[in-house]
């Protein structure tokens, strides 16, 4: 299984830091934010990734990781996304490098306390169609800002609302997800959601439709550290009293 961090995005709601620099090079605690993500990938196990970017910081990224040995990656590829289209397009860009093989995709603002291995596994253990993370969310005010699966009485996901005025359920959709190759033919089907972007949940609907997509239920902390100012720092609080990507 490939890995592909998504580090794109224009970081609006942490205006004016992103002004100077890429959302996920700024700090969370001791180390650029994309470092969190990376380390949660390598202790998956998945040491071969590619980094989508865009913007004006690309540069940066490869001054801060070069070939990526240093922090456990063999091979370390990077993506270059030439307009904010949404993350499922750039995870598009990864088509060629995915190569037939499944993937773990993270979007590389999201921060875990524990480790991502159970759901790797639990995908690698029969590796058709998607799979989503989800974290229980209590507070509805911070529902309308996720993905919000909608279940039923059984437990399954009947689809996946993005950032829905009345939440369907207290969990949100985490942005760590697996993905069968289909992906790619999925995502050049898709058309641009109102705010011209293609969507990943409208990736994660299709499977859901076709009845391929499982979950898991995160234990642990998990944080968007691009979702607010706010965000950003209760992330950077928690990592820095509890650190994050613990077996
Ligand atoms: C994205 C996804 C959303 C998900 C969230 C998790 O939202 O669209 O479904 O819950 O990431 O971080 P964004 O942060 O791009 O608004």
């Amino acid at each position: 299984m490939k890995g592909v961090l998504l580090a794109g995005g224009t970081g609006s709601r942490l205006y004016p830091l992103t002004r100077i620099t890429n959302k996920h090079l700024l700090p969370i605690y001791d180390r650029p934010m994309i470092q969190w993500s990376i380390e949660a990938l390598v202790n998956a196990g998945i040491t071969e990734m590619m980094l989508v970017t865009g913007g004006t910081h690309a540069g940066e990224f490869l001054r801060l990781l070069g070939n990526g040995h240093e922090f456990g990656i063999d091979r370390l590829s990077y993506g270059y996304q030439e307009r904010p289209g949404g993350i499922a397009e750039a995870l598009g860009l990864a088509e060629r490098f995915a190569d037939g093989e499944p993937v773990l995709v993270m979007l590389a603002d999201n921060v875990v306390e524990r480790s991502i291995r159970p759901m790797v596994e639990a995908f690698l253990a029969e590796p058709r169609g998607g799979r989503i993370l989800l974290t229980p969310v209590s507070e509805p005010s911070h529902l309308r800002h996720l993905g919000v699966p909608e279940l039923d009485a059984g437990g399954r996901v009947v689809r996946i609302i993005e950032k829905p005025e009345e939440p369907p359920s207290s969990f949100g959709v985490t942005g760590i997800y697996c993905y069968d190759a289909g992906v790619f033919d999925v995502i050049k089907r898709l058309v641009p959601s109102g705010r011209g972007e293609l969507e990943i949940t409208d990736v994660n609907n299709h499977y859901v439709a076709q009845g391929t997509m499982g979950y898991d239920i995160l234990e642990g902390f998990w944080g968007d550290a691009g979702e607010s100012i706010d965000a950003y720092y209760a992330v950077n609080d928690f990592v820095r009293t509890y650190g994050a990507n613990k077996a």
